[in-house]
């Protein structure tokens, strides 16, 4: 058999792995394994490798840029982007239904709809140039957006290319999403990492897609559904489009537009439905009010649409709504129960966080018997007191919160709650930092904080040892088999074969109860082969606070050994690439401190690799805010602290932790503290995000 000339194997290829692309992230049912779908990825990387001009913008392995994108510049949208009216009851529904005949003069019994999940994500518009993406812009103030091209090509489920597009330009629009999967996960991590939590899936996914590094987007696993073909103005004149409806069809209704977007590649969420009238709509509404808690993304309603686009042309728009939509929201899930008490649980930094232990209730579609409390200080401000009864509520469906103490259910002899003074494991005295609202154990040998931090050590993104999960953790720690990570090297393999461990059955949640067994030996060997991992692996484990999985591995880079990292003053830290005060401050900090320079001692005694082999990093600029401090006070609508702060390392500038008179900017979010204050007393300028995004983008130039 002769092999194919390169071009046509090419082709083949970027067919093959699209193909199984769209099985894997559109259709959720892969046709081969993942190792078959490497193997072709991996063939097509070589020959692109091999034959350089051979490599188009759409082919899959292009999806990465690589540089980390240099601020978001805006764009106009062609066809504004609306929003929709809402409806929260059946009447309401009815309502909507009654408009819509009325203003189309309509003497039917029944309008055909579309019912269709309504997608807790952030809108997304993408513009394909005879069916190759060119453009993926963000719905900003729905007249302008950010132009997000560089993160949208890492979705995998949008395509970089149609299968069989029409010709010319399309807009298609849709929602970006973060699956909950994907959100717990990512969470997880940066409570490992102690890094601040996203709220929901939708908040996440709106960070993640306003992140300026490409290549962190393609991680977060975020997933699209599109629904709407909005234009063709080649084919249109302006002043028409301006005043004429957000639509220009390829096919008369919805429900054809829908398959035909389908069928060119890109994805739809297959549950939609088509309704003959509106009673059909509002079994459509019942029945996923329930069943949405079983999908693997956040939906908070269904959204209801005109199928016949010639009549969505005689009902038009109002100036925020299409009159021919409206979305359908499901009822908020809350719930009322008693909240028995007040707990606290340790986390790897020590921080002591209050939890609600509550009376078990069912809210949507599982029983709840904990919440969250946020911080002692939001417990004072709604004055939650045991005892009470309260009003639960899922937030975003997943994790449940406190909403607010019923008052007039309240025990007459309730008190306050009080923050103990003292950490729930060790007994060790709490601290706060000014303007933090967390309380911590500064105690790094209390059992909470070891455990944690273990989990952390053995974590994937740290030294990766498989098999050293919590309940063996635990274990190793109530034994007294170890003290620190530097014990795990010393741990026998034998010993842990009879060790009994407990794991929790996810069902019953109950201890199961077993030995370890031939587990042991390997979780040992596991142990051993992370000796050999890369320094960036661990620094990141050993769990210096601020100090990511991205920070430590600039750091291994730019200080090549854990000695010159450790002797590094901090002005020396600050010349790393990205690094800023606060980063700098921790990683002082930790070295400082005997008890860790003893442990990393023991790390080298144990044989674990202390230095790297990644290449040192490429020289940066100053940067365009070269010599600018900012302070970070407050919580962003849409982006972390951590984000934020890299955004303005990235540019040059320095982030300080507290205002002086030496502060250019203060960047203020919601419940923005003391140090707002004193930037009002200094006369500095305060940025809220909105100024502080047009700064930015107004640096990268
Ligand atoms: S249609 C003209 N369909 O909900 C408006 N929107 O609250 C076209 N959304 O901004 C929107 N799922 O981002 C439509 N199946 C769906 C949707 C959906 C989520 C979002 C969309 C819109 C917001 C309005």
């Amino acid at each position: 058999m002769s092999t194919p000339p390169p071009a046509l194997r090419l082709k083949e290829l970027r067919d093959l792995v699209r193909h199984h692309e769209e099985r894997y992230y559109i259709h959720n049912a892969p046709e081969i394994s993942d190792e078959e779908f490497d193997r072709l990825l991996h063939e097509l990387e070589a020959i692109e490798a091999e034959y350089p001009d051979l490599v188009t913008a759409d082919s899959p392995t292009q999806r990465v840029a690589g540089r980390p994108i240099q601020g978001f510049p805006t764009v106009e949208h062609l066809v504004p982007m609306l929003s929709l009216d809402n409806a929260y009851t059946d009447a309401e529904l009815r309502a909507f239904d009654e408009r819509v005949r009325k203003a189309a003069g309509l003497d039917v019994a029944a309008v055909s709809y579309v019912a269709e999940l309504k997608i807790d994500g952030l809108s997304i518009a993408l513009t394909y140039d005879d069916s190759r993406l060119v453009r993926g812009a963000t719905r900003g103030d729905g007249v302008r957006g950010e132009d997000v091209t560089a993160n949208v090509r890492t979705i995998r489920a949008i395509p970089l290319a149609l299968r069989c597009g029409p010709p010319g330009r399309i807009e298609v629009r849709g929602e970006v999403y973060l699956p909950r999967a994907s959100f717990a996960r990512m969470n997880r991590d940066r409570e490992t990492a102690g890094e601040t939590l996203f709220q929901n899936p939708r908040n996440a996914a709106a960070g993640t897609m306003r992140n300026l590094d490409p290549a962190l987007v393609s991680k977060r696993g975020l997933g699209s559904y599109l629904y709407q073909l909005v234009a063709r103005p080649r084919s249109r004149p302006a002043a028409e489009r301006s005043v004429g409806p957000a639509e220009d069809p390829f096919a008369p209704t919805h429900s054809e537009t829908l398959r035909a977007l389908a069928s060119w590649g890109l994805p739809v969420e297959p549950h939609w439905k088509r309704c003959e009238g509106i009673s059909q709509v509002a079994e459509f509404c019942q029945e996923w009010a329930e069943k949405r808690l079983a999908l693997d993304f956040d939906t908070d309603g269904v959204v209801i649409k005109v199928d016949d686009l010639a009549l969505r042309t005689r009902l038009g728009a109002t100036a925020k709504f299409p009159r021919w939509a409206t979305a359908f929201k499901f009822p908020a899930q809350q719930a009322h129960t008693r909240l028995r008490r007040i707990d606290v649980n340790v986390g790897r930094t020590g921080a002591n966080t209050p939890f609600a232990v509550l009376e078990p209730v069912f809210v949507a579609g599982s029983t709840i018997s904990m919440a969250t409390l946020h911080n002692a200080d939001d417990i004072a401000r709604k004055d939650i007191r045991e005892g009470d009864t309260v009003v639960i509520e899922k937030a975003g469906d997943v994790i449940p919160k406190v909403v607010a103490p019923v008052l007039n259910l309240r025990p007459p002899d309730s008190q306050p709650w009080k923050m103990p003074d003292t950490c729930k494991v060790c007994g060790s005295r709490l601290h706060r930092d000014e303007e933090e609202v967390v309380w911590r154990c500064e105690n790094s040998s209390c059992p909470a904080r070891l455990r944690r931090s273990l989990e952390h050590f053995a974590s994937r993104s740290a030294m990766n040892i498989e098999g050293l999960g919590e309940s063996l953790v635990d274990q190793l720690i109530e034994q007294g088999l170890v003290h620190d990570f530097a014990d795990l090297y010393h741990l026998d393999a034998s010993r842990l074969e009879d060790l009994v461990v407990a794991p929790r059955d996810p069902k019953s949640d109950r201890a199961l109860p077993r030995k370890l067994g031939k587990v042991g030996r390997n979780v040992v060997e596991q142990i051993a082969r992370s000796r050999n991992n890369d320094l960036s692996r661990l620094i990141y484990g050993l769990g210096i606070r601020h100090v990511g999985e991205k920070a430590a591995a600039t750091l291994a880079r730019h200080f090549r050994t854990l000695d010159r990292l450790m002797d590094a003053s901090f002005e020396q830290l600050q010349t790393a690439p990205e690094v800023g005060p606060v980063v700098a401050e921790s990683v002082r900090a930790f070295s400082d401190e005997p008890r860790n320079r003893a442990l990393v001692d023991k790390l080298k005694a144990a044989g674990v690799t202390t230095t790297t082999s990644l290449p040192e990093p490429a020289a940066v600029d100053a940067g365009p805010l070269a010599g600018k401090t900012f302070v970070l006070t407050g919580t962003l609508p849409s982006m972390t602290r951590e984000e934020a702060t890299s955004s303005l390392e990235q540019l040059g500038a320095k982030v300080a932790g507290s205002v002086s008179r030496k502060t250019h900017y203060v960047v203020a979010g919601s419940d923005a503290g003391s140090k707002l204050d004193k930037a009002r007393q200094l006369g500095v300028d305060v940025l809220d995000e909105e100024a502080f995004r047009s700064l930015i983008m107004k640096a990268h130039g």
